[in-house]
């Protein structure tokens, strides 16, 4: 029992990640990564474009890395991710979007792709990230995922269904980031939830994001959101904790928003630990030089447990403090 704390572990190069592939050239890294967390979720090694980049072809090479790793350590690992808008080849974009690839064969190429990673690390992937951000701010149909575009909603059911017979014990989730609070995405998601439910489609958990901002306020409500979830049976977790700070155009953060940065940490983790029913919290990076926070927010990072060279935070002892 009790809530596994998770880290992203960063892809190499190539793979949307960073310079090198830390796992493998970094001992310090792979120590702490394997030692600190319980749980694993590999930051790109599992999308589209890294493990299926070309139609016949895929490479299991990084995502495997991850697996073997993670059961070295006798730690748990999330799948992701199976169906989301962003990090898919050229050629699948392609066959999406032409408008000259029939359904029957875009279906096939989803059940094709699902079918072979989830039955490939079945036994070995304890909770998949299946659907990822498919639902717009207002609660609609992202209207930029080109699988909901192509095929309608009905691909999340197929997702599910096909992952599920690929591995009837991993745990599907819905994912999603601007969920943390009740509002208009995440009750579209509750929604979504009681349809699959009703029609008997497999899903097991919610995941909310947490790529969170000392400028925004910490996400009230959190874990009585979180409890309308688990309401309805389903898991639920935190599956990309990140509290980013301003910057400028370095990478040092105030003292005061350290501080702040500390307390959205015991905040966040404390809704985990006070919600039967949410079992983990990730955070998205071991540490600040491999967030991906300062590549994609300018004047803004540090945004992890761990600073720069893997030393400890505010907020890492505010989480210890609370586990
Ligand atoms: C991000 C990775 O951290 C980056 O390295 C990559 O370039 C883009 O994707 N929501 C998600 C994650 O579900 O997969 C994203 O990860 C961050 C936002």
């Amino acid at each position: 029992d009790g809530v596994a704390v998770g880290t992203a572990v960063a892809a190499p190069a190539g793979a949307g990640g960073t310079s090198g592939d830390p796992l493998h050239d970094d001992a310090r890294y792979r120590e702490v990564a394997g030692q600190q967390f319980s749980s694993v979720t590999p930051e790109n090694q599992g999308k589209w474009a890294v493990i299926h980049p070309e139609p016949d072809r895929y490479d299991f090479a990084a995502m495997d890395a991850v697996v073997e790793q993670a059961e070295a350590n006798g730690q748990r690992v999330r799948g992701h991710t199976l169906l989301w808008h962003r990090s898919n080849p050229p050629w699948l974009t392609d066959a999406l979007t032409s408008g000259q690839v029939p359904d029957a064969e875009l279906q096939q190429i989803l059940h094709d792709h699902v079918t072979t990673v989830v039955g490939r690390y079945a036994g070995r992937v304890q909770e998949w990230d299946v659907v990822n951000e498919v639902l717009a701010d207002d609660g609609s149909w992202r209207g930029d995922n080109p699988w909901i575009q192509a095929l309608g909603p009905g691909v999340v059911r197929d997702a599910l269904r096909w992952a599920h017979e690929a591995d009837p014990a991993a745990r599907l989730y819905l994912n999603d980031y601007g969920v943390e609070r009740a509002g208009r995405k995440s009750d579209a998601y509750l929604e979504l939830v009681r349809d699959l439910q009703a029609e008997g489609v497999p899903v097991h958990g919610f995941g909310v994001q947490g790529h969170l901002s000392v400028e925004s306020g910490f996400p009230d409500g959190l874990a009585d959101n979180l409890r309308r979830f688990t309401d309805l049976g389903l898991d639920v977790a935190i599956t990309e904790l990140d509290v980013r700070l301003p910057v400028g155009d370095g990478t040092h953060a105030s003292g005061a928003d350290l501080e702040k940065q500390a307390d959205y940490y015991r905040q966040a983790f404390s809704a985990c630990l006070e919600v039967e029913g949410c079992t983990s919290v990730t955070v998205w990076g071991v540490g600040d030089a491999w967030s991906w926070v300062p590549r994609n927010y300018p004047e803004h990072g540090a945004a992890l447990l761990l600073d720069e060279h893997l030393e400890p935070k505010p907020a890492f002892r505010a989480v210890r403090d609370v586990l």
